[in-house]
């Protein structure tokens, strides 16, 4: 008995100096297992006598729950212990802000949507879409533009097979027709932009067949050719991030507005490519006017008692000009080092208070 004592001292001592799992199961193999010490005296039991048998079979059976129970024990123990320590190392901020994607880039034409909807939706414009497949009256006729009319040609129209009522639908050639379903649907006082994606049967380094285009409208019971001017004046300031900018409004036509004008910006070019803002030389960025009367009665508006004005733009133009990228083609080859060398962080949104561009 004596003996057992101090085996039992012995291993469980042992057992709570294991510093490891490994160091764990080794002490229980060298007590509990087919030739450890506690299993060895129970093959002794049987040489033993009746008494004897049952006093030291009883011991040694409470000293191997014993041993088992403390081995549980400490294993729970260094288990726990090992988890904190990964944990600990593992430690993650969840306050912290999320690391930048760096592989990904946002395209241009991306990042100029962005700025535009940023630079307009601060002037309470609200953001409005249409179809893409539209249909003749929308693109053309309640524009003002009626069958025969010469502007059709210069659209080079994507037509679609003729439907069962004989009407043939097209591919949108300007965003528009986004206007006119606005009118149609909405009261006044509107105030929208509707950019999105236009197309025209013309390819060379300034065309593609599928561009990008941002028209403005607002229509009110007051609204003059000053607020035109205003509003386009504060967005090509916003836009091509200059406190002044030099502008010129030259008239010109379009079947929808009465007057029509195109605005010019005065720009400076060099080797190292186009400064816009300044400069002995012109370049045009946008077509706008006051509504045409026709296009109002169209849309059911009284043009006695509403006036309003629009203006429309290519954005991929206009990403670049501020983005000084030559070729309008490789906007959309999907190209990834064109897109990595052109391409914008990801999480660098633009922002009116934050800078538009970084
Ligand atoms: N829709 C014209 C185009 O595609 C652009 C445009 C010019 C839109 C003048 C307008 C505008 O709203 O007033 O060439």
């Amino acid at each position: 008995m004596q003996n057992l004592d101090k085996l039992k001292a012995e291993i469980l001592s042992e057992i709570a100096a294991a510093k490891t799992p490994d160091a764990l199961e080794t002490l229980r193999i060298s007590a509990l297992g087919k030739k450890g010490h506690i299993t060895a005296l129970m093959k002794e039991l049987g040489a033993l006598g009746p008494e004897q048998k049952k006093t030291f079979g009883a011991a040694l059976n409470q000293l191997k729950g014993e041993v088992n129970a403390r081995l549980q024990e400490k294993k729970n123990a260094l288990e726990t212990k090992a988890l904190n320590a990964q944990l600990e190392q593992d430690h993650l901020d969840v306050t912290l802000p999320p690391e930048p994607a760096s592989e990904g880039r946002i395209h241009p034409v991306t990042q100029v949507l962005e700025e535009l909807m940023e630079i307009f939706t601060a002037m309470d414009f609200k953001i409005a879409e249409g179809p893409h497949i539209e249909d003749d009256f929308h693109n053309f006729t309640a524009l003002n533009i009626p069958p025969e009319h010469p502007a059709r040609q210069m659209h080079d129209t994507f037509y679609l097979k003729p439907g069962t009522d004989g009407a043939r639908k097209l591919l949108r050639t300007h965003t528009s027709p986004v206007q006119i379903r606005t009118m149609l649907s909405e009261k006044p006082p509107i105030r929208i932009i509707a950019p999105g994606r236009t197309f025209r049967s013309d390819s060379d380094a300034t065309h593609t067949p599928m561009f990008h285009q941002l028209e403005g409208l607002v229509v009110d019971e007051f609204t003059t050719m000053g607020h035109l001017k205003g509003t386009i004046e504060a967005f090509v300031k916003a836009f091509f991030e200059v406190d002044d900018v030099k502008m010129r409004f030259r008239p010109s036509y379009f079947p929808f507005t009465e007057p029509s004008a195109e605005v010019d910006v005065g720009c400076e070019r060099s080797k190292a490519g186009i400064k816009i803002g300044t400069g002995k030389e012109w370049m045009e960025i946008l077509g706008c006017g006051m509504i045409h009367p026709k296009v109002l009665e169209y849309c059911n508006l009284d043009p006695k008692k509403y006036q309003g004005f629009a203006f429309g733009c290519g954005i991929d133009r206009l990403a670049m000009l501020k983005y000084g990228t030559p070729d309008l083609r490789a906007f959309f080859d999907s190209d990834l080092r064109w897109l990595r060398h052109y391409g914008f962080r990801a999480l660098d949104i633009p922002t009116l208070a934050g800078g538009l561009s970084r």
